[in-house]
């Protein structure tokens, strides 16, 4: 393995985890540190002061540096930086999804014509190994399908949604108090976070570049305890779903939504802060791979693997192997929302009016929905039924037609919730 020389920026819960792992492979030396507040206190055993600066630029433009480790997050200063550090010949490691989902394009460009990798298992998943073996072992596979449990925060809420019948709001409250949600939580409960991470994983296993902003996204702030009990009653959990998928035109599903997940699924069954990744692909058929999303050591991990890659590689060249650098040219050809076909759980609050079940039937027809399941479970005090509907498999668009003409007839008060099914 060749003596790397790695400058690190960001000094955080993940970039203190790269530290101390890489303290068991002496032939990783680490020249620098880049850290916002250079006098904060760091409890570290033996840690070196003298490593800190608070100038990040002296990391990227030391000739003596080889490689980048980019643990800071967030697009500025994080682009320029990369960009400056590509230019002067030096690989890049970075955990930032934001800045692959938004800059990766030119980053990876750049990269390529300097001869320089950009390596990112951290990115998608934190600990568990998923970019390097599409990338490698994976890559007889013609992939056609992702399905994911991408991020820990909202899968942590609503397991505590489905365990303890809490509300959004208290379960978020509680994963705040023990730290896994942050103060700000828009990023995860909206699903940024699980949108950059499809975006990245579907480019590379679809190999296409599959663009952040086409990417439909809901979040999970709209479930309510009521939306719970019934995707109980009817046996399925909600879960934050990733999802990609190749259509038969070529064309490419991708999205973040909030989705009813049948129990028999292996997805129901991830809980907690747990993330997950279903694979199909042809010859290899179906994959799994689940383990930690996140936390300092699990994301260490992918961050050294991708450190030791590298020294592995430029031992043997100068220049590293081709299954390591990006070679996604193509655009995908995404579709829209409305263009996606989905079966769907619809939770309707109807005034108690004979007929009321009629005209949701009647409705569904004739925008080619089928009903597979109607549930409702009596009256409610103030004289309106609650009337959960799931469909069989529909255009979005007939869907969104059909809400829009249920909420015309007088009957029809609300249309409380509208999720997507997997089965
Ligand atoms: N905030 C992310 C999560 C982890 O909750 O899964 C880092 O991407």
């Amino acid at each position: 393995m060749k003596n790397l020389k790695a400058g690190i920026i960001g000094f955080g819960t993940v970039g203190t985890g790269v530290y101390k792992v890489l303290q068991s492979f002496k032939e990783i030396e680490i020249k620098k540190i880049a850290v916002k507040n250079i006098n904060k206190k760091r409890n570290i055993e033996g840690f070196n002061q003298n490593l800190l600066t608070d100038n990040a630029e002296e990391i990227v433009n030391n000739p003596e540096i080889d490689v980048v480790v980019e643990v800071a997050g967030g697009i500025n200063p994080a682009f320029d930086l990369l960009k400056t550090a590509i230019k002067n010949g030096k690989h890049i490691i970075t955990a930032n999804k934001e800045l692959l989902a938004k800059k990766g394009e030119e980053l990876f460009r750049l990269a390529k014509e300097k001869n320089v990798v950009i390596l990112y298992e951290a990115a998608v998943a934190g600990g568990i190994p998923i970019i390097m073996p599409i990338k490698t072992i994976l890559s007889a596979n013609k992939i056609t399908k992702i399905a994911a449990i991408l991020n820990g925060t909202t899968n942590y809420i609503l397991t505590k949604m489905h365990e303890q019948g809490l509300s959004y709001e208290v379960a978020l409250k509680q994963a705040q108090e023990l730290g896994y949600a942050e103060t700000d939580p828009t990023g995860d409960v909206e699903g940024f976070d699980a949108a950059y991470k499809i975006s990245v994983l579907s480019t590379i296993s679809f190999n296409q570049r599959v663009s952040i902003d086409k990417i439909y996204r809901e979040g999970i702030t709209k479930i309510k305890p009521q939306d719970i009990k019934s995707a109980k009653e009817l046996g399925y959990r909600i879960k934050l779903i990733a999802m990609g998928q190749v259509l038969e035109n070529g064309k490419i599903d991708v999205r973040v939504h909030p989705m009813l997940v049948s129990k028999k699924h292996l997805l129901a069954k991830i809980d907690n802060a747990t993330n997950s990744i279903m694979l199909t692909g042809y010859p290899v058929g179906d994959l799994i791979f689940t383990g930690a999303g996140a936390g300092a050591e699990p994301t260490a991990s992918s961050v050294v693997g991708d450190i030791l890659v590298l020294a592995s590689e430029l031992e043997a060249s100068d220049k590293p192997l081709p299954q390591t650098i990006c070679h996604h040219d193509k655009n995908a050809v995404q579709i829209e929302i409305g263009d996606t076909y989905n079966e769907y759980y619809i939770s309707i609050n109807a005034s108690n009016n004979p007929g009321a079940i009629g005209i949701i039937g009647t409705i569904c027809g004739r925008n080619n929905i089928n009903i597979s399941t109607i549930m409702q479970n009596g009256i409610k005090e103030d004289n309106t039924a609650e009337i959960v509907v799931i469909t069989e498999i529909s255009k979005e668009s007939d869907i969104q037609k059909a809400l829009k003409e249920m909420l015309e007839s007088d009957c029809i008060k609300n249309i409380d919730n509208l999720l997507r099914v997997m089965n």
